[in-house]
Parts: C-alpha cells; sequence; structure tokens
C-alpha cells in the first residue's frame, strides 16, 4: 500500500501540497481530479521522487521511502506515465519501450507480448522514431515503457489529455484489464473528464489548491462541478 501523510511540496518558498494525507492499496484505482494547476502534477513526482518533499511522510508497504531516489522507487515497482508524455522524440518505439525494461526488479530483459497486444500500433511503428507518431500513440508507447517493467504500483498523469476518442477509449479499456490480470497491481490516476474517471477508478480524491478537498469511493458530479468548474 502506498500512503502519503501530511505530505507537503514547494517550489523554493512557494507551497504547492500542503497537509495531504491519501492512501492507495494493492488493487485499487484511485483517480486524483482537480483543476489547472492545482498540484496534480507535483504530488505525482513527489511520489516518484521526482520532487523532494518539504514535510510529511510517504510510505511504500513497510517501506519508508521518503527521502529516496526515483530509482530506488522504481525499482521497487512504482512506475510512472508523466503528463505530456515525455518519450524519447531521437529514439525508435522499440528503443523507447526497452528503456522501460531498465526499471524492473528482476533480470528478466524481455518485453511481454501483452504490451503489444493492448498496443498493436506499437508493433507495426516498432521502427519508427518516437517523434513520428500522433500524439494517441506518444501516450501508449508512454503507458507501453511504464508497463514492461511489471509494476505493482502504476501513476498516470493525465493520459487521456489531448488524445482522441477511440485512443481514450483504448486507453480505458487497458487500465480495465491490467486490473483484471492482476488484483494487486494499484494504480493512481490524475484525469479531468469525470466519465473516464468515472469508468475506471473505484475510489476518488478531489485536490484544490494543494489540499484534498473531497475524498470517497463515489464519484458525486455536484462536488466534481463545484470543485472543477472554473
Ligand atoms: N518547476 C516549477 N517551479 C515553480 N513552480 C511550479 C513548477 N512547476 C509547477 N509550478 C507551480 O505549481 C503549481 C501546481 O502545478 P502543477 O503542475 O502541479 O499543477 P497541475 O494540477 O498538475 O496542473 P495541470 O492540470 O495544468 O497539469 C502551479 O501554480 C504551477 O505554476
Ligand atoms: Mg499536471
Amino acid at each position: 500500500m502506498l500512503q502519503l501523510q501530511q505530505l507537503e511540496v514547494a517550489y523554493d518558498e512557494s507551497t504547492v501540497i500542503r497537509d495531504i494525507t491519501m492512501e492507495i492499496r494493492p488493487g485499487q484505482i484511485v483517480c486524483l481530479m482537480g483543476r489547472n494547476g492545482v498540484g496534480k502534477t507535483t504530488l505525482i513526482k513527489s511520489i516518484m521522487g521526482l520532487l523532494k518533499a518539504k514535510k510529511g511522510v510517504i510510505t511504500y508497504g513497510v517501506d519508508e521511502m521518503t527521502h529516496k531516489t526515483p530509482t530506488y522507487r522504481a525499482r521497487r515497482g512504482i512506475s510512472y506515465v508523466p503528463q505530456g508524455r515525455e518519450i524519447f522524440p531521437q529514439l525508435t518505439v522499440n528503443e523507447n519501450i526497452m528503456l522501460g525494461l531498465e526499471a524492473r526488479s528482476n533480470s528478466k530483459r524481455t518485453i511481454d507480448q501483452k504490451i503489444y497486444d493492448y498496443f498493436p500500433v506499437l508493433i507495426e511503428m516498432k521502427d519508427r522514431l518516437g517523434g513520428d507518431l500522433s500524439g494517441g500513440q506518444q501516450q501508449q508507447l508512454a503507458i507501453a515503457r511504464a508497463l514492461v517493467s511489471e509494476p505493482e504500483c502504476l501513476l498516470l498523469d493525465e493520459p487521456t489529455e489531448g488524445i482522441q476518442p477511440n485512443i481514450v477509449q483504448d486507453i480505458q479499456n487497458v487500465i480495465r484489464d491490467i486490473k483484471k490480470q492482476n488484483e494487486n497491481i494499484s494504480i493512481l490516476l490524475i484525469e479531468q473528464s469525470f466519465d473516464f474517471a468515472k469508468s475506471v477508478a473505484d475510489y476518488f480524491y478531489i485536490i484544490d489548491k494543494g489540499r484534498i478537498v473531497y475524498e470517497g469511493e463515489e464519484l458525486i458530479e455536484s462536488e466534481v462541478s463545484h470543485h472543477l468548474s472554473v
């Protein structure tokens, strides 16, 4: 289980995440929602260790990892798909996917066929440069790269942002299938779409100005419109 306790994260003097306590249990898909600029990406980066916690504690199972490196966290089974995808445009699709193997805790160095079953387009395009792919294809590549490390905990930062509807549907199916195939995986999904969030997640947090303002097993439309409308 991933637990955040009273987490605080700042950029220099500017505090962005304040007193956030949340948990993601094995087998759970947790969705984090909130307006632009409220601190969602900052929070997920601090879980991955890319930003330092100023206060608070992050634990993963029995492991306190508040001050551990991103590499350590990746080896422990946490995998991250950044907002905007951040694939390597000058590397081929295949090379991008292979990079995901680096994070693997065991020494297995082959790519599970399931990854290509999820995203068949990545086989067709395996020798193309990452930068030549459409936005939706790059998102699929970024998810594939995260999945080859066979994560126990998957962090997804707005995987459907700016993506055409048919690929959004594919991503939705993949998230559901990952959960079906692996009862113990936990997923933290940052998502702005009410329908998408509701269709895949089983617990919800809404964040506003760096604080949790709603949490629960139900995603209530009035709460979402109250906290997400501009
Ligand atoms: N590198 C940085 N240095 C200083 N401030 C930053 C930095 N990155 C983000 N911020 C600020 O921190 C706040 C939260 O940003 P963050 O990217 O976490 O929001 P977000 O909820 O992910 O937004 P979006 O929905 O647009 O992705 C914003 O006010 C942003 O301007
Ligand atoms: Mg963001």
